[in-house]
């Protein structure tokens, strides 16, 4: 036993080296894994590939990744940013002046509004997508669904996608049409069955939602994870919007990125690589599950924290920093690390707990908030701001606020606890702190 226990680490350190994503990793990351090597090497050893990956945001908005060939495929449907939710225009009604922001770009429902119209002009009036020699996505324009079959390079494009929602009922229907998803032309009965135990090991599931969709028996597997995190994912495409922002061939890093959810959707945006970085082996272990199906090469993961991105030794047109400053008990250096590793003309998009006070001022709850031990600023958005002139950033501005919600935020099969959004009401916290409110900002 013992003797076999050593055969498989030995021969688990030699997968690794060749691995192109551990072979990156310094030791101390390698030995993080340590005690998962019995999930990393059925991870390691696993052969199986989805023949395509899909991110859908929503119907209208399918993008396309041939697994098999490594391609982006030219059969993207782009439909408008979805307008920013109603509690958005309501808290953005009362803040014109309050946040005292210089230079905010989203002011009132009004201007939202009309940027929202903005992009559905620009978008009804871009041009169908031409093919692209170099498989890569040239630009986002709108194609319906008639374009779409013609333009189809694979004539089974149209089915897959009408496949992909194969369910029954309703309910979760909603549910998984919005999931980061891998449609298995060929996987056998066994091999989808080894998928879905590996998906169960590999819980608690925090971020998602993904959907694994089995061809041959037509039959589909729906990580249900703690958050939706395509909700976050179109507030964070709706802020790139609002600067226009073009993702074209940037080279992003991620921070804090979980299990990779945002890394794989942008992957699929025409970037030219992305990066996640987070300490959590879990996470990662998920992520390379994802990553290992869908075979996404210009999608990389290191298993360290924002204190470490010295190691990474590189720089990046756009850093995401979502959901990590509130966690941090130093703010003031994680905005220095960040802006170290910023390209020139590089931009930092900072999602974080926000406290709606017009003064420069925070909340520092205690013993948690909504429950979480490790919540330990929340700025305003004027405190924030200066943070980041301290930082060294030129300026800091607000690009949008929106709450957190328990539909957002809940408890699912795939976690081992009970969730955020059951320690909140609309109104405040459990603890009686103000709710959860976020802004995203963009940073340069
Ligand atoms: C609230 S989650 C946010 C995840 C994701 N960015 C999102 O917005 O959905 C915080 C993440 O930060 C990661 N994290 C913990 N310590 C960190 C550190 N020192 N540096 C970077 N990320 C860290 C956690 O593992 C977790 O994935």
């Amino acid at each position: 036993m013992k003797k076999d226990l050593a055969a498989r680490d030995s021969n688990l350190k030699d997968l690794c080296k060749k691995d192109p994503i551990l072979s990156t990793w310094s030791e101390r990351e390698l030995n993080a894994l340590k005690p998962y090597s019995e999930i990393l090497y059925k991870l390691l050893t696993l052969e199986t590939k989805a023949s395509y990956s899909i991110s859908r945001l929503c119907d209208n908005n399918s993008l396309l990744y041939d697994s098999s060939n490594n391609k982006i495929l030219d059969s993207i449907k782009f439909a408008p940013l979805h307008p920013a939710p109603a509690h958005l225009d309501k808290i953005l009604e009362s803040t014109p002046n309050q946040c005292g922001l210089q230079g905010v770009r989203v002011q009132n429902s009004e201007n939202l509004e009309s940027k929202t119209t903005c992009h559905v002009e620009r978008s009804e009036t871009s041009k169908i997508l031409e093919s692209y020699p170099n498989g890569r996505v040239q630009d986002i324009g709108v194609q319906n669904s008639e374009n779409l079959e013609s333009k189809n390079h694979n004539p089974n494009l149209t089915q897959i996608l009408e496949s992909t929602n194969l369910t029954k009922n309703t309910e979760s229907k909603n549910h998984t049409k919005e999931a980061f998803s891998l449609y298995f032309h060929n996987a056998k009965y066994n091999e989808f069955q080894t998928l879905q135990d590996l998906a169960l090991d590999l819980k608690p599931w925090r971020k998602g939602p993904f959907c694994l969709y089995g061809a041959e028996n037509n039959t589909q597997f729906f990580i249900d994870s703690e958050w939706q995190s395509n909700k976050k994912m179109k507030l964070i495409l709706q802020a790139l919007d609002i600067i226009g922002y073009n993702l074209k061939n940037k080279v992003v890093l991620d921070v804090g990125c979980n299990n990779g959810y945002y890394m794989f959707d942008l992957a699929l945006r025409g970037v030219k690589h992305i990066s996640g970085i987070d300490p959590i082996a879990i996470f990662f272990l998920q992520f390379y599950f994802i990553h290992k199906l869908t075979n996404i090469s210009h999608c990389t993961f290191r298993l360290l924290g924002v204190q470490d991105v010295i190691m990474l030794n590189a720089k990046y047109d756009l850093i995401l920093c979502l959901g990590v400053l509130y966690h941090r008990k130093e703010p003031l250096q994680t905005l220095k690390q960040l802006k170290s590793i910023l390209a020139p003309n590089g931009i930092l998009l900072l999602e974080t707990l926000i406290l709606q006070d017009k003064a420069a001022t925070c909340l520092c709850p205690y013993p948690t908030y909504a429950k979480m031990p490790n919540v330990f600023y929340i700025f305003s958005p004027q405190a924030l701001q200066n943070l980041a002139l301290h930082a060294g950033f030129k300026s800091c501005e607000i690009l949008s606020y929106s709450y957190t919600d328990n539909t957002e935020q809940r408890s699912t099969d795939f976690i081992d606890k009970k969730s955020l959004g059951d320690y909140l009401t609309p109104t405040q916290t459990i603890e009686g702190y103000p709710p959860a409110c976020r802004g995203i900002f963009v940073l340069s």
